[in-house]
């Protein structure tokens, strides 16, 4: 798709990424964490932007040399489209920059839509919580590192 930027994620951007999350029946957000996560450091929120639209977002946290995938998501009109894709390849460019040489991230046992996205970007799962989600449903914990020159 053409026109569109990818931009750290401001407070005026926080009531449509929770509306996108909610479109997807998605609550791992909401607007205080958001509001909270904005102000604190070693967090990092990006915005994916066409038209002053928010088409999606991803958000990490990070420690030292890890990061970990707090969320991301497409707006459902806009879906493989490559977007996550530059959401993701942006955030590889803030870990070498930020010498973060390790991504983590957890995913449903059930999400394969996710799960394919991640694999196609080389991460690997490297083990599984069970009952994770709602004391029922098993989490993958999947990794990906990032080459630090
Ligand atoms: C997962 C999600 C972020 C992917 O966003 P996207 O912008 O559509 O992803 P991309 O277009 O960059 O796709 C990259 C790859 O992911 C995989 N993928 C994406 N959508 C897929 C689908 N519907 N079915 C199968 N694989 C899919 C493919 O491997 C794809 O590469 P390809 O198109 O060359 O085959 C999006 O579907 C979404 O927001 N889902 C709901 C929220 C969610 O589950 N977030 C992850 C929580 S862990």
């Amino acid at each position: 798709m053409d026109n569109i930027q990818i931009i750290q994620m401001n407070n005026n951007d926080i009531d449509e990424a929770i509306s996108l999350e909610e479109s997807h029946n998605i609550h791992i957000l909401s607007k205080s964490i958001l509001e909270n996560d904005l102000k604190e450091k070693n967090n990092y929120y990006l915005v994916a932007k066409s038209n002053n639209m928010i088409l999606g977002y991803i958000g990490i946290s990070y420690v030292l040399d890890t990061a970990d995938i707090i969320s991301i998501v497409v707006s459902h009109d806009y879906t493989r489209k490559g977007i996550a894709s530059l959401l993701l390849n942006s955030i590889y460019e803030f870990c070498k920059e930020n010498n973060i040489s390790r991504i983590m991230l957890e995913v449903r046992e059930t999400n394969t839509v996710a799960q394919n996205l991640y694999l196609k970007h080389g991460f690997t799962k490297i083990s599984e919580r069970k009952k994770y989600y709602e004391g029922k449903e098993n989490a993958y914990i999947m990794e990906k590192k990032i080459p630090i020159i």
